[in-house]
């Protein structure tokens, strides 16, 4: 789809749009405000749900809710002279982390708070079908409005899909917040945005014996330690080094006492990858050098390799329509080209699967203040959650 010949918003909109927004900033603070202090966690949105639904109703949308069991779906329809549909991804569950931010809209349930910016993301969501539904001039084409549960969990997505909300859809979008840019500017990225993210479970099975005789034993403990050294040590040398693999091993655990050779240990971790190729070999090749390793020192092992979510790879043309749109709405000096992508997970590639799509970064940074990553453990406790 050439980027020219996408409708863009006319001189006369932008401007309709932007005197809509502004009468709407002081309701969009409540409702961001009321979103924060009511966080709920994954696949538990049930009062996030009825009340975007409630907003969604009263804008005279037509609403579906229990859309991938606490998602809610909106649809605004166009007057008809262009028939696609362009569907509007919005995230709305929060983090297990203790708030400690003092703030008069800080979260009242005890040990959850919407410390990945989803409450933002909502109320972002709900003010665009509340601007574009209530513009002069009705949208030539469609719109659906996606407010998915569960995206932490990275499970959202894929009951939303599931229960068919990317049928008929022609493109896609979606934003999230990024502390690192200042408030009132965005971050485009062209390709690929965030990484494929599976998990890992592997299983060395040796031998036990005592700590005195590893002869007689086959010493699982220092296998699976080799099984680790060889495989960061083969990403380094195996791996396109243009194309990023980041494993991870982030637990371990085997052997019951200081002299006795353990029989087993278990290893989990995360896979991290950028490239669709590289991602679709990782499992073989990974399970290779286990095979080899435990092999040569006649260990057994079991693998189970467990798919996540894909990279986010970021639509050409349709990236091109939102730096073009931000640069006119706000000026390019507000408008990052992001020469990065994140190496974090986010659910949003499940629905590039069915149309081509797009994700931008909403800065959300402080310019006299500290500005915490996202899921941080420095707004509380806890401290997971960086996608
Ligand atoms: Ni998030």
């Amino acid at each position: 789809m050439p980027a020219l010949l996408f409708t863009y918003p006319t001189l006369f909109m932008l401007s309709q749009i932007k005197d809509i927004a502004a009468k709407l900033a002081p309701r969009l603070i409540e409702i961001r405000r009321h979103l924060h202090s009511h966080p709920e966690l994954s696949g538990q949105e049930y009062q996030t749900a009825a009340y975007v639904a409630g907003v969604l109703s009263s804008c005279g949308l037509r609403v579906q809710e229990l859309v991938g069991k606490t998602g809610v779906v909106a649809e605004l329809a166009g007057t008809g002279t262009d028939s696609r549909l362009l569907a509007v991804r919005t995230d709305m569950d929060a983090l297990p982390i203790q708030e400690r931010t003092g703030l008069e809209f800080a979260s009242m349930q005890p040990g959850i708070m919407h410390a990945c910016g989803h409450d933002v993301h909502t109320t972002v969501g709900l003010g665009t079908a509340m601007i574009l539904s209530q513009l002069g001039e009705p949208l030539p084409g469609n719109l659906r409005f996606l407010f998915q549960p569960a995206e932490e969990t990275a499970l959202g997505a894929s009951w939303m899909v599931r229960d068919g909300v990317m049928a008929d859809v022609n493109s896609i979008f979606s934003l999230h917040v990024f502390p690192t840019i200042p408030a009132g500017s965005v971050g485009i990225r062209y390709g690929a945005l965030t990484a494929a993210a599976d998990d890992l479970d592997i299983t060395v099975i040796g031998e036990s014996g005592h700590g005195a005789r590893p002869h007689e034993a086959i010493d699982a403990i220092w296998i699976a330690s080799q099984v680790i050294t060889t495989l960061q040590q083969a990403i380094s040398r195996t791996q396109n080094p243009l194309r990023p693999v980041v494993l991870t091993i982030g637990k371990i655990e085997g052997g019951r006492a200081p002299n006795v050779i353990a029989d087993q240990v278990r290893m989990l971790g995360t896979v991290r990858s950028l490239h669709p190729e590289t991602s679709a070999a990782l499992p073989a090749w990974i399970e290779q050098i286990v095979s080899n390793v435990c092999q040569t020192y006649g260990a057994k092992y079991t693998m189970h390799y467990r798919r996540g979510v894909p990279s986010v790879q970021n639509d050409m043309a349709l990236t091109q329509i939102i730096e073009a749109a931000a640069q006119e709405a706000w000026g390019s000096d507000r408008v990052q080209i992001l020469l990065e992508p994140s190496l974090g997970a986010e659910d949003f590639s499940l629905y590039l699967d069915h149309a081509p799509g797009t994700m931008f970064r909403l800065g959300v940074g402080f310019a006299d203040k500290p500005n915490y990553p996202l899921g941080s453990r420095e707004w509380g406790g806890g401290g997971w959650g960086d996608d």
